[in-house]
């Protein structure tokens, strides 16, 4: 392959991002030293060969555990540093980052820990890293609304430094219409929402994220293939789809990437966008997500930047400091 390749330098901005999907083996082992937390894996080589993931459930089981060394300020900040060095080098400029405030709560680890020790990396982004950078709160569907509406009450010292609203972890039998009261009170809060839906579920989870939380963008809605009227709509609302490729390999979801509904999806008028997900558990960072479609799916460079504009697009920027990014 000689043809010049712009997945890497390409401009991009990634939406699909899980801050705690970032850690690498090398910096967990490092805060692990560091907290004098005992890891169940002799070394680096270890944990990375436990990165065989059957489905979606299996992976969540490793990436929980994993948050254990994750306690201090300081390791929110090391770990959002870390994601901005490598995405800044793979040609991201604006970064929406998902961070589970329930999955460090339950360690005894408050939002404000997080949201704090994220926001130090954060606020030199732009200056360090040429990125750009909002912070998406997740809710964890497999827990209560109750758990998810007081963790809105929580971040509510914190909200000038949160875009909006999530909805993650698994996703099978946790229907999104469960946190219908959770996204009003969010959405009257001046929230952004979004939701996880049709990773793994049936397609009727994307339609309830659209018609009971309003949510504005649809993280995966891989499955949206499945509904002709679904898609049709999608289209004609111009709703955002965050596809994760590399993701969705690695999770089953498609069983390879070269057959991955991309191009149809494309075709069909959807507004897709390529991320990363959790890109230290997944094989690559948003510009190899690029690279992998391009060459698993033959896309041409027109479609790679159509790919490259939508995730501007899709974005929470403003219209003028989209401009600026690009
Ligand atoms: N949490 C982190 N990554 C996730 C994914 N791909 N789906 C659902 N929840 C997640
Ligand atoms: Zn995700």
């Amino acid at each position: 392959e000689r043809s010049y390749d712009a997945s890497m330098s390409i401009p991009k901005a990634e939406l699909h991002l899980h801050i705690e999907g970032t850690l690498e083996p090398e910096l967990a082992f490092e805060l692990a030293a560091r907290n004098g937390v005992a890891l169940p894996y002799a070394d680096t080589g270890e944990l990375r060969a436990a990165y065989l993931f059957e489905d979606l459930q299996s992976f969540l089981d490793l990436y929980y555990g994993l948050m254990a060394v994750l306690r201090t300020e300081e390791d929110f900040e090391d770990l959002a540093e870390a994601y901005l060095a490598r995405a800044a080098a793979q040609g991201v400029r604006h970064a929406e980052i998902f961070f589970d405030p329930q999955a460090h709560l339950a360690r005894g680890v408050g939002i404000g820990t997080v949201v704090e020790g994220l926001g130090r990396a954060l606020d030199r982004s732009e200056s360090a890293h040429g990125i750009s950078t909002g912070l998406i709160m997740c809710f964890l569907r497999d827990e209560s609304a109750e758990s998810a509406m007081s963790t809105l009450e929580a971040a509510r010292p914190y909200l000038d430094r949160i875009v909006g609203v999530g909805l993650d972890s698994a996703e099978v039998g946790n229907p999104p219409a469960g946190f219908r009261e959770v996204y009003e009170a969010a959405a009257a809060l001046g929230l952004r929402r979004v939701a996880h839906a049709g990773e793994e579920g049936p397609p009727e989870y994307i339609t309830e994220a659209l018609d009971v939380l309003g949510v504005e963008r649809v993280d995966h809605g891989l499955r949206c293939m499945e509904d002709p009227e679904l898609v049709a709509r999608l289209v004609r609302d111009r709703v955002p789809l965050t596809l994760c490729p590399l993701s969705n390999v690695r999770l089953r979801a498609v069983d390879a990437l070269e057959e991955h509904p991309l191009p149809a999806m494309l075709d069909a008028g959807l507004l897709c966008t390529v991320n990363s997900d959790d890109p230290a558990y997944f094989g690559g960072y948003a510009g190899d997500n690029f690279r992998a479609v391009r060459q698993a799916l033959g896309l041409s460079p027109e479609r790679l930047r159509d790919l490259a504009r939508n995730s501007f697009v899709a974005s929470f920027l403003e219209h003028d400091e989209e401009r600026r990014a690009r």
